[in-house]
């Protein structure tokens, strides 16, 4: 086991997930349980996390010191580098330079966490993003990489096997990070195992068992992958307790409500209410334009929604949704945090205060592919466990400025055909997630000898690994060419289509 100490970075889970796909399990404990976690779990090795705050804080956190007494191998990452070395005798400064983004070290010295991956004299690509950095490394340390910005990069103390990093190894932007994660889970700190979803499926049914007791749990599908693989393993936990509840918004695409019905009541024999509330939903988002007030209203409707369909089933004391962490991160400010919030995902951060339901996420610690590899080890269908990942507020999103009827009618047509045509040039898999959005302008064209004034519609593909960084999809012009003519000639509504070519940052996937 790897004991993973968090001060409240916003990639502490990929530190995570990391250690998951060397099949070695791990806990993610806040600082201020470390030290009974760490006595609980006996760990072979730990790692110190990043943090927005500064050990030059007064009360800045600090991993226990029986952590350093135990004799067992520790990682320091970034703040968890300068945390270290303020406890072992080193110093850390304010840095003038401060490094964020690509930066390159230099390797200075052999070290046990390059084994088979950097070599001494050789520079590679990391990820940074420091304020802080450490001016004088604690007795018994030697430097064993350095950067421009840093010249404490990498510090080991082989001896006692403590080794940190300024930068971030546990994110895709540093290439052979997970190398030097492995190198510490596996060679250093000695740590075995074939942890996988087999594993994850097990002690979520018994942690699914152990919250809900005989309680009623109502889920809502959204007919995303999320929230079935949630489903469907809460069912596996606890049966028949478990309702699941469909809300069809108004915001569906094509099809969408018969397919999901279709799988979860005839394949599955879930139970499954399927409440056609769009009414509610579109008379609610009438006029709203801002982005958030929509993910607002849309959030709060659907607790609404929940709760009544929860007393129809005579009380259900849990709510359970497939929050993934992405969604958790991008939402959530922790205490004295990182993150700002960049929307509130329904399904995280719409919550009213008044819901007076518990929530029930098997999936928050877990990563959108991870979730893929869960489902298959469920027995979902491929073409289920395969689908793109559709957001909870549905087509709302893709409306920038109003909702109306019309708009939504349109941009389901587009999307339908663009979809099609994804799946047709077989390039389906290769695509994270693909959709149409409709803009609230009106353009100029001409269509036989007429004159159009009509709406535009924007198309979106991106590949990601995880949703938090993503680059758009590079279509050949003849498939973008064919795909604008058949939405043009076959929607009524649309004379221009154009493809968004934003990567994500500064763009987001979704447009609101
Ligand atoms: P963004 O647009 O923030 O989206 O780059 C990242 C991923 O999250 C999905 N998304 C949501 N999923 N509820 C969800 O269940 C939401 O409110 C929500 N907003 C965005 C988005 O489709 C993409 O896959």
């Amino acid at each position: 086991t790897i004991l993973i100490i968090d001060f409240g970075s916003q990639v502490t889970q990929l530190i995570a997930r990391r250690v998951r796909e060397e099949g070695v399990y791990s806990e993610i404990v806040p600082f201020q349980h470390a030290a009974e976690a760490f006595e609980r779990m006996k760990p072979v090795g730990v790692i110190l996390s990043g943090s927005p705050a500064s050990v030059l804080d007064e009360n800045a956190p600090l991993p226990p010191p029986s952590v350093f007494d135990s004799g067992v191998p520790v990682l320091g990452i970034c703040y968890g580098e300068q945390a270290m070395s303020h406890m072992l005798g080193g110093k850390v400064e304010a840095g003038h330079d401060r490094e964020f983004g690509r930066a390159a070290v230099t390797v200075a010295r052999p070290s046990a966490l390059y084994d088979g991956t950097w070599e001494v004299g050789g520079e590679y690509p990391v990820w940074m993003s420091h304020g802080d950095r450490v001016t004088a490394i604690p007795p018994g340390f030697e430097v064993i990489a350095t950067s421009p910005g840093a010249p404490f990069a990498m510090i080991a103390d082989e001896t006692r096997h403590y080794y940190a990093m300024q930068f971030h190894p546990e994110v895709v932007h540093t290439p052979h990070g997970a190398a030097l994660i492995r190198n510490f889970v596996r060679r250093i700190s000695g740590a075995t195992g074939d942890w996988g979803m087999k594993a994850y499926r097990e002690e979520s049914i018994r942690r699914i068992r152990e919250q809900v007791g005989s309680e009623k749990v109502i889920c809502g599908l959204s007919g995303g992958v999320d929230s079935s693989v949630a489903a469907v393993l809460i069912h596996e936990a606890i049966g028949d307790q478990l309702t699941c509840v469909f809300v069809d918004h108004g915001l569906l695409r094509l099809g969408e409500a018969e397919k999901v019905v279709t799988l979860f009541r005839d394949a599955y024999n879930i139970p499954l209410v399927h409440v056609d509330a769009s009414e509610l939903f579109l008379g609610a988002l009438e006029g709203v334009t801002d982005p958030e007030v929509k993910r607002k209203t849309i959030g709060k409707l659907f607790i609404d929604v929940f709760e009544d369909e929860a007393k129809k089933i005579g009380g259900a004391a849990f709510l359970a949704q497939g929050t993934l962490y992405p969604d958790v991160i991008e939402s959530v400010s922790f205490t004295g945090g990182p993150s700002v919030t960049i929307k509130s995902h329904h399904n995280v951060g719409g919550l009213p205060e008044r819901m007076n339901m518990k929530l029930v996420e098997p999936l928050r610690e877990l990563f959108k592919d991870e979730v893929r590899e869960l489902g298959r080890e469920l027995g979902l269908p491929e073409v289920f466990v395969g689908r793109h990942p559709f957001p909870g507020p549905g087509l709302a999103i893709r409306c920038p400025g109003e909702i109306t009827r019309e708009k939504l009618d349109i941009l389901r047509l587009a999307d339908e055909i663009y979809l099609e045509e994804i799946r047709r040039g077989g390039l389906y898999d290769d695509i994270w997630q693909a959709f149409a959005v409709i803009l609230p302008v009106k353009t100029v064209g001409v269509m036989g000898d007429y004159r159009t004034y009509d709406y535009v519609v924007g198309l979106r593909a991106v590949t990601s690994v995880d949703g938090m960084t993503a680059d758009f999809y590079p279509f050949d012009m003849a498939f973008l060419g064919r795909v604008a003519t058949r939405i043009v000639n076959e929607v009524k509504g649309v004379n221009r289509v154009v493809y968004d070519v934003t990567s994500k940052p500064p763009g987001t996937i979704e447009w609101e």
